[in-house]
């Protein structure tokens, strides 16, 4: 039997994304980060798809500029992801939020629930029917909980006739783990 572990909560971000997205789409990433995930973005999307991504941290924006080499279809915006709404107005397919602090970098400076659940509700409002936000979020850093708790409030009293919402994650496992919420935009009704 060829099983494999449970997904961790960035995995299957990733595989509800690679389910939904095609080439050609419109997408985001509301923290590039290190780029990882801007990277898988954008290969997904293709040369006529196009990926916009932001990052308050300049070195996040080299980081993942770096890692994205020649890659010519990702918009990268030195910007609050609250501002979501000024640079992006087309219709997208998927967006990925990996909330918290970049690994290796100053740890104050965090993802914060108001500016999270800002841009988190300019993104559902672009979302295409079946389109998907990812939400990776993280409790075990100082502000966590609270980020948490806000982005909690706002997802789970989505209006339900149009998006499903889920959370998934460990529940018996130390060093409190991240989860993932989904955001699905329903199809529209014939
Ligand atoms: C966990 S990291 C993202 C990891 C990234 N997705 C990857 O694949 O490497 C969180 C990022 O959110 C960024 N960030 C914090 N507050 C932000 C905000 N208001 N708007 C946009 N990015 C923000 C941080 O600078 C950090 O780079």
């Amino acid at each position: 039997m060829n099983r494999k572990p449970l997904p961790r909560a960035t995995e299957l971000a990733h595989e509800l994304i690679r389910q939904r997205v095609e080439s050609g789409d419109t997408v985001a990433d509301l923290t590039v980060g290190n780029g990882h995930d801007t990277l898988f973005l954008s290969k997904l999307v293709g040369e006529d798809g196009e990926v916009v991504g932001f990052d308050i941290q300049q070195a996040a924006i080299d980081a993942t500029a770096h890692r994205l080499g020649n890659a010519g279809n990702v918009k990268l915006h030195l910007a609050c992801h609250s501002r979501f709404s000024e640079f992006v107005s087309t219709p997208v397919k998927a967006v990925m939020a990996n909330l918290g602090y970049l690994p290796s970098a100053d740890k104050a400076i965090i993802t914060r629930g108001e500016s999270s659940v800002t841009a988190i509700g300019a993104a559902a409002e672009l979302l295409t029917p079946g389109g998907l936000i990812t939400i990776v979020v993280y409790t075990g850093h100082e502000g966590g909980k609270e980020e948490a708790e806000t982005v909690e409030e706002f997802t789970s009293t989505l209006d339900q006739s149009k998006f499903s919402v889920i959370r998934y994650g460990f529940t018996n496992q130390a060093n409190h783990p991240p989860y993932l919420i989904a955001v699905e935009k329903k199809l529209e009704k014939r």
